[in-house]
């Protein structure tokens, strides 16, 4: 059995993701913005950010996989769900729930800017830099971590642990 590690606590993350919907409003105030998750692993975090913003938002889920059952990128990016609203000279905030590589999210920025958004901005709840293989900047992350196999909040090893609470480093 793997070891749980407490990584945030449920209340954490609550102030965590309050402080990052702050600043979002703070910036997009005035201007359209759609809010893209990337399923699976962001529908928690996803749904807790936009019940803290104060500025009206359309949401959107795309689905991109590159995981399977293993802990470490392919890099081999599949999206198995588009987006369905016209984003074309809209304000588009990709909602991701943790950044590792970058891999997936490079390969989304892209695909985004391609349905001609005017802008695109990441949102990650953690932003893992240990493993970075690109360049991609993470404008608003609720945390940052160096190391570790994270699951709860949406995180996910092979489908468990998605429903837990907090997070925890599950260390085999
Ligand atoms: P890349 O490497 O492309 O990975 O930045 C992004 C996707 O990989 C998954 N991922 C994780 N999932 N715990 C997880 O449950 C982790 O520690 C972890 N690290 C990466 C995640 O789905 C993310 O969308
Ligand atoms: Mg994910």
């Amino acid at each position: 059995m793997p070891e749980f590690i407490p990584v945030l606590t449920r209340e954490r993350i609550e102030e965590l993701v309050v402080g990052v919907a702050g600043k979002i409003c703070d910036d997009y105030k005035g201007r359209d913005l759609v809010l893209v998750g990337v399923l699976k692993g962001a529908f928690i975090f996803l749904s807790d950010l936009c019940r803290h913003m104060t500025i009206p938002v359309q949401i959107d889920f795309v689905e991109a996989s590159s995981y399977g059952a293993e802990t470490s990128s392919s890099g081999n990016i599949k999206l198995n769900k588009d987006i369905e609203l016209d984003i074309e000279g809209k304000n588009v905030l990709i909602v991701e729930d943790i950044v590792d590589t970058g891999l997936t999210l490079s390969y989304l920025v892209e695909h985004i800017k391609g349905f001609g958004a005017k802008t695109v901005k990441i949102c990650a709840l953690i932003d893992k830099r240990e493993r970075r293989e690109t360049d991609i900047l993470v404008d608003y992350a609720c945390c940052v971590v160096n190391a570790g196999f994270l699951v709860g909040y949406g995180l996910d090893y092979a489908e468990n642990y998605r429903e837990l609470p907090g997070i925890f480093h599950l260390k085999f």
